[in-house]
């Protein structure tokens, strides 16, 4: 029996530094350790992620992430066989922090370097518990950068089928958060809010619902959210109610657009799989109204647990031990970042 492939992997595409280390044989994966540092408190006073800072944290965060996997690991750093790292898509001096760093370590510890995409770990860390999957899938990646679906034949080949036209899902919480003063990353404060409001409470346009096509489209639905809370007096005006009831509105119309597209787009390839990824689809309403759709239309659904949705190492580690074991030779020394990388063309 061949040895298993230990692959090391680091994330820094946004605001969250990132490792994991992932054994992989037989087509299996087995999550040997993974750890993250947050730089929540850096951003939230800007209400936003502030690119330069982020560069900075990582280059700060990303020894004692190293260090804390290899502890929790148990195995000397000699057992690695390859180091992955998330080359794109994202902010270009958080990619070059985390490309610098795995590029060092693969220079001191003499293993071979593959560059992931982003998009890609996202869907990847739905495939830790090694489930079989009936193909062809496909991919919802939602994200406070990216809102796009795949078809997905089999990993690794994808086609992009639909996209945002203007905003992600994510950054449209977010925005939507920040006008109702709930603070940054507001997607889970404000689904949390949604919880105590009234879904019908105000009537908000479902994007893109008359065609028949599979994008998306944000910037209508958060521009709606911005009228309706003027017409109500102003954020500063509104009461506790009013924030929960305009949250719940809010959030039940992105939401549906989501699944609706995603059930519409599996029936147009006659997809056997529905694969979703990205830190929105940690969203309970999602999770649970994609759960509905999926059954109803006898689609089986796959989703990351809550805690691996947002960015994280783990996906990228598999990722790129599959894309190291297919192709061993495609190693580089040196990797480019690509802030704007994309996953699949049309
Ligand atoms: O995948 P991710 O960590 O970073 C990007 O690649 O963009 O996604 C972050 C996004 C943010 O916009 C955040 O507000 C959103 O995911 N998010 C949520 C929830 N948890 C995170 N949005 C809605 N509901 C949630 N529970
Ligand atoms: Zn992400």
């Amino acid at each position: 029996m061949t040895k298993p492939l230990i692959v090391f992997g680091l994330e820094t595409s946004c605001d969250e530094t990132a490792a994991a280390i992932v054994s992989y044989q037989n087509k299996k994966f087995e999550l040997l350790a993974h750890a993250l540092a947050t730089q929540y408190e850096i951003h939230s006073q800007f209400g936003g992620v502030y690119p330069e800072l982020a560069a900075r944290a990582h280059s700060k965060n990303m020894l004692p992430v190293i260090n804390k996997v290899l502890t929790q690991a148990k195995i000397d750093k000699s057992r690695i066989d390859v180091i992955a790292v998330t080359a794109g898509p994202g902010l270009v001096g958080s990619l070059i922090a985390g490309v610098t760093a795995a590029t060092t370590l693969s220079h001191l510890w003499q293993k071979p370097l593959v560059g992931v995409n982003h998009l890609e770990g996202h869907i990847y860390t739905n495939l830790i518990n090694n489930p079989q999957i009936s193909w062809p899938a496909i991919g919802l990646v939602v994200s406070g950068g990216h809102t796009l679906l795949l078809e997905i034949a089999q990993m690794g080949h994808y086609r992009l089928i639909g996209e945002t036209l203007d905003d992600a899902c994510g950054e449209a919480f977010d925005k939507v958060a920040k006008l109702l003063g709930l603070g940054f990353p507001g997607g889970p404060a404000l689904s949390k809010l949604a919880q105590s409001g009234d879904a019908q409470k105000y009537a908000l346009p479902l994007p893109l619902n008359q065609r028949n096509n599979l994008n998306f489209s944000y910037s209508g639905l958060k521009t709606a959210v911005v009228h309706l809370v003027h017409k109500l007096g102003g954020s500063a005006n509104l009461n506790d109610q009013q924030k929960a009831d305009i949250a719940a509105s809010f959030e039940a119309v992105a939401i549906q657009s989501l699944v609706q597209k995603t059930i519409r787009a599996a029936k147009q390839i006659d997809a056997r799989t529905i694969i979703v990824g990205g830190g929105v689809s940690a969203n309970h309403l999602l999770r649970s109204e994609l759960a509905e759709a999926a059954t109803q239309n006898g689609l089986h659904l796959l989703k990351s647990e809550i805690g691996l949705c947002t960015d994280n190492a783990v996906g990228i580690t598999m990722a790129g031990a599959v894309k190291y074991s297919l192709s061993p030779n495609d190693e580089k020394s040196t990797l480019k970042v690509n802030p704007v990388a994309t996953i699949a063309s049309k």
